[in-house]
């Protein structure tokens, strides 16, 4: 008896000190202070040394239309869901039919974490099937894509980026800009390889970009009713807003789309880059001194101007198809038709290109509205040019 409580007695005694061992103050793991490297791919990684951050990115944007969550966290997901054929609203209104084809993995360029992947990949990688490239592919738009991991500076990485914009020496607000034009701009895929590249070499205007297709004479595919050979406008984000009164102001995308929240001391970024319609208060009062409600209305206002505008070029577009189609029906030779196809390009390329940049008009008002009413001219020219 008394042998078993002495036993006890060690054992709990034991215990004590064990517990005291394991509950010792112990330092920080070092792991979590280590820099991120190139392998650092998985936003996860990052989420314990900047968790406002990655709960932003996290947040992502929901859309009801979509019945998902849409950006960058969510943009990988988006992809395989959406047959591009059947889902594009754009395809479906200008009733353009390309055949369709596998998709190539230069889509992933934009739309993952895919700067190790073609870099090992190297020239070759973009005309990979989608679905072969997406099992290295794994992640996401991710830190990594904006921010160099070493520094944790702004950094651009695209190639196509770099080879059709060598700005020498970018500034820190420059660069609040440029990492995002990476992606957000339009682009073509180049030859067999499908190489994603930037149509930039003459400018950066709708009608630059336009007279670069035609000098390779390049279209995205032939109108069905019409025959002209069409292009198709993908997101001109950095192209519109490089024509607004922003741009000359200095006015970064991530200064709208990103704007700064404050976190007791310090400003941190918002992350969910989404809408600022969502953001005012912070993305447009801060520099204009007016109240949230009157920048609201300022941009209703060019939206709906935009809209009015886009919906008569619309109009006058569909006018045109049909003159030309019923010229085709009553046997006139392509060759007649030719400068109506022409007028049709133009015309389409001015109403698409301000429809696919997304802000309605907002990124740069007066080029819009200038775009819009050269696309109804040449709507209308190309009718009158018919026989
Ligand atoms: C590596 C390519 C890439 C970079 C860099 C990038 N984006 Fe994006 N962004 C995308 C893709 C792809 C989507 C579409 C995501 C989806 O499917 O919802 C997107 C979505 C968005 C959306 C939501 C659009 C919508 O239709 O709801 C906004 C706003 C946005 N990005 C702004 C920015 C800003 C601002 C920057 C720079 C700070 C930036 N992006 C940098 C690829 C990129
Ligand atoms: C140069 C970068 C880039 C490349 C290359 C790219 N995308 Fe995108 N894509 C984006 C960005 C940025 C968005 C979001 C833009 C927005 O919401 O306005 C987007 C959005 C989309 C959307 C949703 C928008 C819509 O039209 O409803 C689809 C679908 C899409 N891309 C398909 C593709 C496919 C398929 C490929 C490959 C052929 C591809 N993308 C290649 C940058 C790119
Ligand atoms: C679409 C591009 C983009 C992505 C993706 C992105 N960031 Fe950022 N990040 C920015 C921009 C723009 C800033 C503002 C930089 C500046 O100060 O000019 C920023 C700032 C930061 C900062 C500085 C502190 C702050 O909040 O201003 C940290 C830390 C950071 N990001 C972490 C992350 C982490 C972690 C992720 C992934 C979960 C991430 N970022 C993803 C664009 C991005
Ligand atoms: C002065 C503020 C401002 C600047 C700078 C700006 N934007 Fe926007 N952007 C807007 C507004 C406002 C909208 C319209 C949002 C809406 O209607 O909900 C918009 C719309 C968009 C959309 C479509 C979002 C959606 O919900 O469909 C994308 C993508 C986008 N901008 C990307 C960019 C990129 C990339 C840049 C830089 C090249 C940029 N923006 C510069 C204010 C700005
Ligand atoms: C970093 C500062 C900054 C931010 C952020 C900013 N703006 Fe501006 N905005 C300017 C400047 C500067 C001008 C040009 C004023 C001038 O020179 O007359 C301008 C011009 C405008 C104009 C007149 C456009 C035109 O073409 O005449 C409107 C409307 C506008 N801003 C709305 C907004 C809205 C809405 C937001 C938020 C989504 C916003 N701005 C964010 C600085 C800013």
């Amino acid at each position: 008896m008394r042998r078993n409580i002495a036993v006890l007695f060690l054992a709990a005694v034991a215990a004590f000190f064990a517990a005291r061992w394991w509950m010792r103050p112990r330092a920080e793991k070092p792991v979590e202070q280590a820099a991120f490297t190139e392998a650092s791919i998985d936003p996860a990684l990052w989420s314990k040394r900047f968790p406002f951050e990655y709960e932003g990115y996290r947040q992502g944007i929901r859309v009801p239309e979509f019945s998902e969550m849409r950006g960058h966290a969510y943009s990988l997901k988006e992809r395989e869901e959406t047959d591009r054929i059947t889902d594009s609203r754009l395809m479906r209104m200008f009733s353009g039919r390309p055949k369709e084809r596998p998709q190539p993995a230069a889509c992933l360029a934009c739309h993952g974490a895919s700067t190790e992947f073609f870099r090992t990949a190297g020239e070759g990688g973009s005309r990979l099937p989608f679905f072969e490239a997406r099992r290295q592919v794994t992640q996401p738009v991710a830190c990594i894509d904006c921010h160099d991991p070493a520094g944790l500076r702004l950094h651009l990485t695209r190639p196509a980026f770099i080879k059709a914009r060598p700005t020498p020496s970018p500034t820190e607000q420059d660069l609040r800009t440029l990492v995002c034009a990476q992606c957000h701009a339009e682009y073509y895929l180049a030859g067999p390889e499908r190489t994603v590249t930037l149509p930039w070499a003459k400018g950066l205007k709708a009608e630059d970009i336009e007279g670069y297709y035609d000098g390779l004479g390049f279209r995205d595919w032939d109108h069905a009713e019409t025959g002209a050979p069409v292009l198709k406008a993908q997101h001109p984000q950095f192209e519109m807003w490089s024509q607004g009164i922003h741009a000359r102001s200095g006015v970064a995308c991530a200064d709208c789309h990103m704007p700064r929240e404050r976190r007791g001391a310090i400003h941190l970024t918002v992350h969910a880059a989404g809408s600022p319609r969502r953001t005012l208060d912070r993305s447009c009062v801060p520099c204009h001194r007016a109240e949230a409600r009157e920048l609201q209305a300022r941009i209703d206002a060019i939206q709906l101007r935009t809209k009015r505008l886009e919906d008569r070029a619309l109009t006058a577009l569909l006018a045109l198809f049909d003159d030309i189609h019923r010229a085709r029906e009553a046997g006139f030779p392509e060759a007649r038709l030719r400068k109506a196809q022409e007028w049709h390009r133009k015309a389409q390329w001015r109403l698409n290109f301000v429809m696919a940049d997304s802000s309605h008009g907002f990124h740069a008002p007066q080029e819009a509205a200038r775009l819009l009413a050269e696309a109804i001219d040449c709507a209308r020219q190309g009718q009158l040019s018919l026989p």
